[in-house]
């Protein structure tokens, strides 16, 4: 049984604090990112298919036009560290490295709109990128404008090398150099991230600059990593949570399914958790050579539709259970709810859960209709508060589930946080 500690909010008065007003990022933004995957491999050499190249953004659009990725929704394809050359040109403005960057930004901009796609890229609010590559330190005004000729459509701006007392101002300046140039680009900050070693950042003025922003640590291709971020996040929701909405939105980082590190089960728990907390869907793996299963999730359209739900409120942990079941919820459109049931015991097989101790599942009064969605797509039927429904979940995996209250009259209710 859940013991309920606190009430957090009723969800009919919720509403986001003001967000960047570019028009952007109205939905979580999705797509696909270099970094987790490629690192800095700048070794054309001897590993061309693997390098920071003009040639793997291509081949990463070619395939995200051709097998299922935008239509899925996924539309950025986005450059991290590592792309420009050591020395700004002669006029002050970053360059991409000549040698794997041929053609420049602009050609490859063109290439990847003309497949109905959007290029992103990287640059640093300090003096370096964190790979050590020229930062806009000095610059901002001068790299949003080169950013805009290129026609980039997202930057994300790191924050490596520089002084934090300084971040929220490079930020802001940033945001201000990017809209004065009356391009759209989508501005991706990794902003609270360095603050929070020194102190807790102000999350108003973060979601009026930015349309996303990096909270924690990087995520690497491993379980223990993507659970130390959704323990961090569920650590902080209550400071996190409410900056989220239309225009802006908490980042939690990469997707690494499609990788080496997750198991199918560990990856489904990773996809669902990104779809409740409502996250940018930025995939960090090798489109060019990917499972078939890994695939399928990731162009999953009923986990998507949970992630991209017009209300865009971001959904938390609800309830934590001591035998290591968690419970995380997002309210949805229309009345809605996505329930995810993430089982963190990792020894055993599949363990039981009754939907009772789901704290939303108190919108089936009088009844409600159940879907799950993973780990395969059923329709549980109409339930009510009293039917003792089940699911089973797996080591490490998560059920994910869809409610949909079937009532006259929705029932305001109130969301909390329980715990054994
Ligand atoms: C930081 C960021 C990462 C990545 C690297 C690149 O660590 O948090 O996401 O951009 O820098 O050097």
């Amino acid at each position: 049984m859940f013991r309920v500690v606190c009430l957090l909010a009723v969800m009919a008065l919720w509403s986001p604090a003001e967000a960047l007003d570019n028009g952007l990022a109205l939905l979580p933004p999705m797509g696909w990112l270099h970094w987790e995957r490629f690192m800095c491999n700048t070794d054309c050499d001897t590993d061309p298919d693997n390098c920071i190249s003009e040639r793997l953004y291509m081949q990463m659009a070619d395939v995200m036009a051709k097998e299922g990725w935008k239509e899925a929704g996924y539309q950025y394809v986005c450059i991290d560290d590592c792309w420009p050359s050591h020395q700004r040109d002669a006029q002050g403005r970053l360059q991409a490295d000549p040698k794997r960057f041929p053609g420049g930004i602009k050609k490859l901009a063109d290439y990847v709109h003309s497949k109905g796609l959007k290029l992103g890229i990287y640059a640093d609010v300090g003096k370096n990128t964190c790979a050590g590559y020229p930062g806009s330190l000095g610059y901002y005004e001068t790299d949003a404008q080169t950013f805009a000729d290129w026609e980039v459509d997202l930057l994300k701006f790191d924050g490596c090398y520089m002084d934090w007392k300084l971040l929220g101002e490079g930020y802001i300046n940033m945001s201000k150099a990017l809209n004065k140039t009356g391009r759209s680009i989508l501005y991706s900050c990794e902003w609270p991230l360095y603050e929070w070693p020194f102190q807790q950042p102000n999350y108003t003025a973060i979601r009026e600059t930015c349309n996303s922003w990096r909270n924690y640590a990087d995520v690497y291709d491993s379980w223990s990593s993507v659970k130390s971020i959704t323990a961090w996040t569920n650590d902080h929701e209550e400071v996190i949570v409410p900056a989220a909405g239309p225009g802006g939105w908490n980042d939690p980082d990469m997707l690494v399914i499609g990788n080496f590190g997750l198991s199918h089960d560990q990856q489904e728990s990773q996809m669902a958790l990104w779809a409740i907390m409502a996250a940018p869907l930025l995939v960090s793996n090798d489109l060019r050579d990917i499972c078939p299963r890994s695939k399928e999730l990731l162009q999953n359209r009923h986990i998507i539709s949970i992630s991209q739900d017009p209300l865009g409120q971001q959904g938390r942990c609800t309830a934590k259970r001591k035998d290591s079941f968690e419970v995380w919820e997002r309210t949805l459109s229309k009345n809605r709810q996505a329930v995810a049931v993430f089982n963190k015991q990792e020894i055993g097989g599949p363990r039981r859960f009754s939907l009772a101790e789901a704290p939303g599942w108190r919108i089936c009064d009088p009844q409600c209709n159940v879907t799950q969605v993973l780990p395969q797509y059923k329709e549980l039927g109409v339930q009510t508060l009293q039917t003792k429904t089940s699911v089973s979940v797996n080591p490490s995996g998560t059920t994910l589930l869809t409610v949909t209250p079937i009532s006259r009259d929705f029932k305001l209710y109130w969301r909390s946080k329980t715990t054994l």
